[in-house]
């Protein structure tokens, strides 16, 4: 393009003045929305006069189209679209090569200042919307702040697991060791240590009513079905004295209804040492009762059999307006202590043996046993035991 070259003085020197709006060069700052005014009269090409047309118009569209933009997204893309690398705004710059050399400065300039008017624009626009957006918020998403709050549900400690707990919490507190794990209380358990120790020989009436579950043909090895032969196993191992508590799982072969399951949990305690009577066991067995059912139960003691112990008692306590049996208890029968290898002469004591899930129904009035295993929430929920003491 042949454009003559022409030097720029004074006041019409774009690099100093705008020459356009009579603002300084730097820190122009008109109102977006008052359109930028371009007097090029008499110092300006007919091709800067287009340009600045085209210029012109885009402020206008911007400004149009900001002012009714509704949300942040449409607004920046409005500022892409005019002030963007490729906007049109910039793009003007691009017909630079069309004007003669003269004019070039000026359009720089005034390319600048139309970006900072719609930029202006831009930020004062972003502001009310999100103003407006906080407005909506507050009117739409008003909530009540009276309404109670989404609480996070806490988990509980099972029923069988809090009646184990607690019972052993009072033997512990007596001085009674935990005895407990596969070593010492297996519940895969050979048919000496569930029988034969306990004075259960191969044809003893009394172990027709553990009707078993024995899991190897030559009947050596059973799912055990009493605890009591924790008493055999850790007497053969430790010897007298001790006092030990042995919470565990036990099975036997029952058909299952609302009182009888197959699998069920007991706890075994026994005390051996040189001095122990009938009256320590009786001082014990109450004391873990008043501690379970509460200081005013009362207990009573019938006479009866079983094989590891002489004499032997089972134990009832009155509870809802009836008599129901808990408990059986007896002291160790001299025949218990002498195949674990030791005196009976000098040592004796007692031991007791009862049914977890049979405790936790009569206090807590549980009428099915299998309630117990049906994993049913709402049942669950009933029992609040938040803490591992807290039955
Ligand atoms: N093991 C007995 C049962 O399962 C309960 C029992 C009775 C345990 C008397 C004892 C005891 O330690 O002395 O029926």
């Amino acid at each position: 393009v042949n454009t003559p070259v022409r030097r720029w003085v004074g006041s019409a020197d774009p690099s100093r003045r705008c020459g356009v709006c009579q603002h300084g060069a730097k820190g122009r700052r008109g109102l977006a929305s008052q359109r930028v005014r371009m007097d090029t009269e008499g110092s300006g090409s007919s091709a800067l006069e287009e340009v600045m047309e085209t210029l012109r118009k885009n402020q206008d569209d911007a400004v149009a189209a900001m002012k009714e933009a509704q949300n942040l997204a449409a607004l920046q893309e409005l500022r892409v679209k005019y002030l963007g690398k490729k906007g049109s705004v910039t793009s003007v710059l691009k017909s630079i090569g069309k004007l003669p050399k003269a004019d070039r400065p000026k359009l720089g300039g005034l390319v600048n200042q139309v970006k900072d008017e719609i930029q202006a624009l831009f930020d004062k626009r972003k502001v009310e919307i999100e103003d407006e957006e906080i407005e909506r918020m507050m009117v739409d998403e008003h909530f009540d702040v009276t309404l109670p709050g989404v609480g996070r549900k806490k988990g509980s400690v099972h029923p069988i697991r809090a009646t184990i707990q607690k019972a052993v919490d009072c033997f512990v507190e007596l001085g009674y060791e935990l005895v407990d794990g596969p070593e010492l209380s297996p519940e895969i358990e050979t048919d000496y240590f569930c029988f034969e120790a306990l004075n259960c020989p191969e044809d003893h009436p009394a172990r027709d009513m553990q009707d078993t579950l024995y899991i190897t043909d030559d009947q050596k090895y059973l799912l055990r079905s009493q605890t009591s032969a924790v008493q055999a196993r850790y007497m053969k191992e430790f010897g007298p004295p001790f006092a030990i508590v042995c919470p565990g799982r036990v099975y036997r072969r029952d058909d299952i209804d609302a009182t009888h399951s197959f699998q069920f949990h007991q706890i075994e305690i026994m005390a051996l040492g040189k001095d122990l009577t009938l009256e320590h066991l009786r001082g014990t067995v109450i004391h873990f009762l008043k501690r379970m059912f509460g200081d005013e139960i009362k207990v009573r003691f019938r006479a009866s059999f079983f094989p590891f112990t002489e004499p032997s008692m089972e134990v009832d306590v009155f509870f809802n307006e009836k008599w129901l049996e808990v408990l059986g208890c007896g002291m160790v029968d001299p025949f218990v202590i002498e195949k674990a290898g030791y005196d009976p002469e000098e040592w004796q004591g007692f031991a007791a043996g009862f049914g977890v899930e049979r405790f936790s129904m009569v206090i807590n009035e549980i009428r099915d046993i299998r309630e117990f295993t049906n994993n049913n929430q709402e049942f669950l929920e009933q029992f609040n035991f938040h803490t591992l003491d807290g039955a």
